[in-house]
Parts: C-alpha cells; structure tokens; sequence
C-alpha cells in the first residue's frame, strides 16, 4: 500500500489510474481507526478497482480545542489495518500541505446545519465540507464511502455533492457496533473501564425509543431517553427527525423516514449515536 504525504504524489497515482480506465473508491478518515472505518473499505473494495483512504485530523472541524489536542492519533496501527483490509493508497497530509493558506471558504447547508450538531457545533461542518471537498477534488473518486453513524454528515455530503455538481456517488453504510451495542468512534479509547460499560446506555436509550414506537408520540419518547440516560450522561440532544431532511417531527405522519439521533457527553468524552426507527 502507498502511503502518499504530499498532493502531487497523490496526484500522479490518481493521473495513472484515471489513464488505465480504473474505477475510484474513496474512503475519508481521521484516523484512530476501527471496524467501522475498515467496513468502509471493504465495501470499497469489492465496488471499485483503486481504494484511496485518507488520515487527516482535520484541525477546522473541531470546535473545542482539548478534543483535537485528545483526538487519538495511531498512523502506525491504521496503516497496518489498511493493508490487512487491501487498501491501495493511503493520504497522510499534514495540516500545511493540506491548509498552506488561510481557510476562506464558506458553505451554506441551509436547515441541514442548523440542528443537531450544526447546532451544538458552530462551524464543524464548514470545517467538514471543506476538507472533504478539497479531498475529492483530489482523488477524484466515482464512489465516496460515507458511515451512517454520522448521520448528519452524510446528509451534508450529499448535499455538497449536489452543490458541487458532482458525479460522485455516495455511498451510505450502517453503523458497525461492539458487542454490547455501542457505535464504534475512534473516542470509545478515551473511555475510562467505567465509562466504558456505562456508555451503552446511550445505545439502549435509542432502542428504546425504536421499541415503544408504536405506543407513544416522539416528543414523550425523547424525554423518556433523557431521563433514562440523565443519571450517567449529560445528554445535548436526543431528536426524532425525519431521515429524507433532518426536519424535526411531531408526530409520525410526518415521516416515512423517521430516525432518532442522540449526542452526549460521557465525563469530558462526546458520544453521539442515531437509529432508523
Ligand atoms: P471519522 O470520524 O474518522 O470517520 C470516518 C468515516 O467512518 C465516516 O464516514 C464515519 O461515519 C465512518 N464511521 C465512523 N464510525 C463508524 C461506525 N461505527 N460504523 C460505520 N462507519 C463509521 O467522519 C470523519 O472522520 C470526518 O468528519 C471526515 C469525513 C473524515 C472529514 O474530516
């Protein structure tokens, strides 16, 4: 596997792949990876002829400081992982190669970015759109990877793809959990042993909510989760949207999509989670 840290090399692999006819998959990380980041390549994998990932701990995502000073940073052992997983390419940028001048872009998501994390985390998804931009201008995918445990990321990557007028296709996979239910993130490993075994309530709390669908409204749901959950965690939101649009829904009618997601501090750890009801 390549392990390209500057544009240009990256470039050139891109150029000789393009010129043999081959088919482009790509896979954006940052890194820390897991079984849920290794699905995305696999499924790359069997879809396309090249695999590019990328490991970027993308510094203009992050609203809060002490999480990118924490994020875990493990290249030796996702490197390896990527091997095992037939990864081609991997692009290891530092922030200079891949920021050499101030960031000026500008996005606009509309109601996509007003709620939920957009609302709790002013600027992170600007910060997202334009690294994943400039990574696909790039590597020039024709399929792009995309976990649903992000859930409102990938309704924001679509919605860049549109705006780019770009034909990548997205590609939308399930959420990988451990044993017990927990999403897999990369800042499970900042868990102490204790918050460890707490933080599938998180998990429990969203099912939950799927269970007792039919007996109850959203809003009395939601604020059961919370009070499941306030004990242990400080819960930010816990939100039953409408999946097509991440609109926020009253009642079931209003929605044949209908998805609950959930963000959470676990001591100074932010857990978020969603499950399609
Ligand atoms: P990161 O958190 O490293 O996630 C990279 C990709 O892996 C994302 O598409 C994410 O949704 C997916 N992923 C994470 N945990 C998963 C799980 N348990 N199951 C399935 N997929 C999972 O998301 C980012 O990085 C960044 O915002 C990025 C898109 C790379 C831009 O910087």
């Amino acid at each position: 596997m390549y392990v390209f840290e500057q544009k240009a090399e990256l470039n050139k692999f891109i150029n000789q792949a393009k010129a043999e006819g081959k088919s482009i998959g790509f896979v954006p990380t940052m890194g820390a990876l897991h079984a849920g980041h290794i699905a995305l390549i696999t499924e790359a994998v069997g879809q396309c002829d090249i695999v590019v990932a990328s490991i970027f701990v993308n510094p203009i995502q992050f609203n809060n400081p002490d999480d990118l000073k924490k994020y875990p940073r493990t290249f030796e052992s996702d490197r390896k992982m990527l091997e095992e997983a037939d990864c081609d390419a991997v692009f290891y940028p530092s922030v200079e190669e891949m920021y050499p001048t101030k960031v000026v872009e500008k996005f606009n998501f509309g109601s996509l970015e007003t709620v939920m994390e957009g609302a709790k985390r002013p600027g992170h998804f600007n910060g997202v759109a334009v690294v994943v931009k400039r990574l696909f201008d790039l590597v020039q995918p024709d399929f792009a990877f995309f976990g649903k445990k992000d859930f409102q990321q990938l309704a924001i990557i679509r919605a860049l793809v549109k705006q780019m007028k770009s034909d990548i296709h997205i590609i939308g996979l399930d959420t990988v959990r451990e044993k017990d239910g927990l999403a897999m993130s990369s800042r499970n490993t900042r868990l102490s042993k204790q918050e460890r075994k707490t933080a599938v309530e998180l998990s429990k709390a969203l099912n939950f909510i799927k269970q007792n669908k039919n007996a109850f409204d959203p809003a009395h749901l939601e604020s059961e989760a919370i009070n499941m959950l306030k004990t242990n965690f400080s819960v930010e939101y816990i939100q039953i949207v409408d999946g097509n649009n991440l609109h926020p829904i009253s009642d079931w009618n209003q929605t044949n999509y209908p998805v609950v997601c959930a963000a959470a501090f676990l001591g100074d750890v932010r857990l978020i989670d969603n499950l399609e009801l």
